[in-house]
């Protein structure tokens, strides 16, 4: 099930479309930047690894039984002038039938806390509801980002649905939280 009619949508600010070869060294420095300027601390740089957009663009790292027509990577670009400035990934029908996965939503540090990500999850919660039969969307957030649970919490992603993780907690152990929002359509 497709999110959007087409492969690329817009909000007032942004226009966001599907990555092509072209995007893919402006969003290594971005993914680079991000990490540098993240303290989460649980993920760590190599598991993206220095060609994670031309790798995923081709072989993204998908549930098992999904396929490739289920996910969709593309890139936010700011308009006037138009610069890339993150990127968003879908896994669709993702865990179950009627819900949008978000695999990833990351904006360059440069441009953070502009309202860009809210205005973002705004329009595709809208389009959602209005386009499509999925009846949620689902995403995973390491409970050390304090800033991205403030943000999804902020956007109406306040159910828990899961929680996954090291067994003790400790400095260098993790946790995980999925958290959804019901939309409705069912
Ligand atoms: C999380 C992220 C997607 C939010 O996008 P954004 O465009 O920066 O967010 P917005 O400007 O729309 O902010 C909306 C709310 O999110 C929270 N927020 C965003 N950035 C924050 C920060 N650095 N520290 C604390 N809260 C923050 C705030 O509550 C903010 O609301 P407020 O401005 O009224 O306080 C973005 O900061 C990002 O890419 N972070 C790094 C990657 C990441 O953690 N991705 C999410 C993985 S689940």
């Amino acid at each position: 099930m497709n999110i959007f009619e087409t492969n690329e949508w817009k909000t007032k600010r942004l226009s966001i479309r599907n990555i092509d070869g072209y995007d893919c060294l402006d969003l290594q420095t971005i993914l680079k930047s991000v990490f540098k300027n993240s303290n989460w601390g649980e993920i760590s740089l190599e598991e993206y690894e220095s060609d994670y957009f031309v790798k995923t663009m081709i072989d993204p790292d998908l549930p098992p039984n999904y396929g490739r027509e289920s996910f969709q990577i593309q890139v936010i670009l700011k308009n006037k002038p138009e610069k890339p400035i993150g990127w968003v990934e879908f896994c669709c029908g993702y865990p179950s039938k009627y819900t949008l996965w978000i695999g990833a939503l990351f904006i360059d540090p440069k441009y953070q806390n502009m309202k860009y990500g809210s205005e973002l999850i705004s329009t595709l919660i809208k389009s959602v509801k209005d386009n499509t039969n999925y009846n949620a969307i689902q995403l995973g957030v390491f409970l050390r980002n304090w800033p991205a649970l403030n943000f999804w919490f902020k956007m109406g992603f306040d159910k828990i649905v899961r929680f996954s993780g090291d067994k003790n907690y400790g400095t260098d152990k993790n946790s995980k939280v999925a958290l959804e929002l019901i939309i409705g359509n069912l």
